[in-house]
């Protein structure tokens, strides 16, 4: 089941010399279990703060240090190593090699392969907050930029000079998100993507509410997965723990209704409309405002219907527009799916089975039923990232069939 965006994919990632260069240790370690293909290349300041062979050891492959390293290299290392890969790294990025590049140096393995390679480069920096914000050094990030080089802002926060201020090398988790969208293929590339996630929860009293298993999981990968393909996302999410994908813009709502609200009002706006929240059905026809005291609590729960947000969607759908649903079922899986499709005007809808362990709610993993009005599909069993990708390459198909 190994469908992750990292599998297969040459990165190299160019270590310079900062006290950070022992955190991107860690990324290789990382990028290694992701599957992909790292080779380290390290300028010799950098090998003065983490040793060539830790670097070998967590990627797996040599570490490249010098252009001539004593006959042990190819002399040819510093155009091969950027040749067909997918990805370059410097991190962390000192003052120093923003500097070389800037201004084109090469004087070192490093800065040569950089200056050969075609691929993306993606740049770190990670120094003292006054170094960063001097305007040398302001200056030659703007050429880099121009140049067309990607840079990834350092953090604020306490440096290991014990400076506070802007120049903390950036976190992995954005970083590596930030990676994940250099390398996707750009196919959704600006197309307006509205997705729900999560459960609702209905009120009964302010410690009670009506809610399902939902645990958000699927909507949000579909949310990650638009927006590394380059689509601009809007994720309106009923309560859940999970955190909202960098990139994407979040609204969090509690009631049927107030998803109702806030999807109805992004609606006309949206290209495409995925509905993977779980809404719930029915709410409590009344609300108390204080607490119930268990022995005033009624032995019949009266409910109210809520409405239905896809079905309206359904009525309302635009020329060009895409529509998507979910519907979790135990039984009848098919019959069920062709029903909802037709019933709510739906372009596409994805069927989860909840009988089982591995797929539905609260799993890592699914495996989608997905119907439209040219047929039936079977979706490999997977992760629910890897489940997102696949039922958007249908999506980006349907978008492209539609007036
Ligand atoms: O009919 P059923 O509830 O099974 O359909 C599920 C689909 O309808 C999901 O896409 C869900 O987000 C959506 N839905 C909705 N509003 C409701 C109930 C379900 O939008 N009140």
């Amino acid at each position: 089941m190994v469908q992750n965006i990292f599998a297969g994919k040459k990165i190299v990632i160019g270590v310079s010399g900062s006290i950070a260069a022992f955190k991107v240790a860690g990324w290789v370690s990382d990028l290694a279990k992701e599957e992909a293909r790292v080779s380290v290349v390290m300028t010799s300041s950098a090998a003065e703060f983490v040793t060539p062979l830790t670097f070998a050891a967590l990627s797996g492959n040599d570490v490249h240090t010098g252009m001539f390293g004593q006959g042990k290299e190819d002399p040819m290392t510093h155009i091969s190593l950027g040749r067909d890969v997918d990805l370059v790294v410097i991190a962390p990025a000192t003052a120093n090699i923003i500097a070389k590049l800037a201004s084109g140096i090469a004087d070192d393995l490093l800065t040569t392969m950089v200056l050969a390679t075609r691929a993306k480069v993606l740049v770190c920096p990670a120094m003292n907050n006054r170094m960063y914000s001097h305007p040398a050094t302001q200056k030659n990030l703007k050429i880099l930029k121009e140049l067309g080089y990607d840079i990834i802002d350092p953090a604020c926060g306490m440096m290991a000079c014990k400076e506070e201020g802007e120049g903390r090398l950036a976190e992995w988790d954005g970083v590596k998100e930030l990676l994940a969208h250099s390398l996707s293929p750009q196919d959704l590339r600006g197309v307006k993507i509205l997705v729900t996630a999560g459960p609702t929860r209905e009120p009964l009293d302010p410690a009670r509410f009506l809610s399902n298993r939902s645990s958000g999981k699927m909507g949000y990968a579909l949310a990650q997965a638009a927006c590394r393909r380059g689509a601009q996302v809007l994720l309106i999410s009923g309560p859940s723990f999970l955190t909202c994908p960098r990139g994407v813009t979040l609204v969090k709502v509690q009631t049927a209704r107030e998803m109702y609200d806030a999807v109805l009002a992004h609606a006309a706006d949206s290209t495409v409309i995925i509905k993977a929240a779980a809404v719930a059905d029915y709410r409590p026809e009344t609300v108390y405002e204080h607490k119930v005291k268990k022995e005033n609590i009624a032995k019949e729960l009266i409910l109210e219907r809520n409405p239905d947000i896809l079905l309206e969607l359904g009525k309302r759908k635009k020329v060009g527009q895409v529509l998507v649903g979910f519907a979790a079922e135990s039984t009848n899986l098919l019959a069920e799916g062709k029903r909802k499709l037709l019933s709510k005007n739906l372009d596409l809808i994805a069927v989860n089975d909840i009988s089982g362990d591995t797929t539905g709610f609260e799993t890592e993993s699914n495996q989608i039923l997905l119907i439209s009005a040219s047929g039936a599909e079977t979706l490999p069993h997977t992760t629910k990232l890897h489940s997102a990708d696949l039922l958007l390459d249908r999506v980006r198909q349907l978008v492209g069939e539609k007036p």
